[in-house]
């Protein structure tokens, strides 16, 4: 008896799991739709390469994109290289986008996000006026992975933009790193994932881009502090110290940053 008892209750988290889920991924759609994201049909195209970590190609089932400006279907793409998780690709219009994975819908626990919850946190990033990327589209695949579509940004990666620049350059790039930094962890954010190739740099300005394991902060002050400091500031204050000017970042972060409470 006590066997099907168990049974029985495990049935009954399973349910309100999927019931939580489904709540949850109705509110995401929803979401999109009040940020001006169009549903674009792909049902029936087959099986199309995706950007994926390992070398292996990799080939997923598109269902559905998310749009907030047209773009042609990913059948016509030009798919022409990966950059870590990132294809770059262009349209028969000559459009040229990345496509990268930001999410999976199947098992949010393997990046913590659906693509729709990154996106959102992007829209969060832009909100707190930090210049990162700008949010073009989702793919999502029968597989349950989600990808964003973003228009690709001028720049170099941060080590190399320091390693051509003088020392009027330089000081100029960290303020901007650092006020961009400031402003995202004034808004209670935490990048998660920040390093020179996630910062991109042009004519000076620095850019803070790949926020997929973004997240606001729901920590007490001080650990909230910590986790800024170790995810975010220290990695970034390495590469500065070491390839910049001596101290510009450190001081202009602590300048700008508000007390975090
Ligand atoms: N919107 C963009 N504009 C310019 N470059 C981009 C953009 N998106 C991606 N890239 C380039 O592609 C690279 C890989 O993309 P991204 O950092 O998003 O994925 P990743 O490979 O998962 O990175 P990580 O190693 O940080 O996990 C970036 O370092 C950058 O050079
Ligand atoms: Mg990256």
């Amino acid at each position: 008896m006590k066997k099907i008892a168990e049974r029985l209750e495990l049935f009954r988290i399973d349910a309100r799991n999927l019931l939580r889920q489904k709540t949850r991924d109705a509110g995401n759609l929803v979401w999109l739709r009040t940020r001006g994201f169009r549903r674009v049909n792909l049902r029936g195209i087959g099986k199309f390469p995706v950007p994926d970590a390992s070398n292996a190609e990799k080939k997923e089932t598109p269902v559905s994109m998310w749009l907030r400006k047209p773009i042609q279907k990913p059948q016509t793409w030009d798919i022409k290289f990966r950059i870590g998780n990132a294809y770059l690709f262009e349209t028969p219009g000559n459009k040229f986008y990345f496509l990268k994975k930001v999410g999976t819908r199947t098992n949010p626990t393997a990046t913590g996000y659906t693509g729709t919850e990154s996106v959102k946190n992007l829209f969060d990033m832009l909100r707190a006026g930090v210049k990162t990327e700008s949010p073009v589209g989702l793919l999502m695949t029968a597989e349950g992975n989600d990808y964003l579509i973003s228009v690709p940004k001028k720049g170099a990666h941060l080590f190399e933009a320091l390693l051509h620049a003088n020392t009027a350059q330089k000081i100029k790039i960290e303020t901007s790193l650092a006020t961009q930094l400031a402003k995202l962890h004034n808004a209670g954010m935490v990048h998660g994932h920040l390093h020179g190739d996630n910062i991109i740099v042009y004519s000076g300005m620095a850019r803070i881009i790949d926020s997929t394991e973004a997240f606001t902060s729901k920590k007490a002050p001080t650990e909230k502090l910590a986790e800024m400091q170790n995810l975010d500031f220290k990695r970034v204050n390495a590469i500065c110290r070491i390839w910049g000017d001596a101290g510009t970042f450190e001081r202009v972060y602590n300048e700008l940053r508000k007390k975090i409470g």
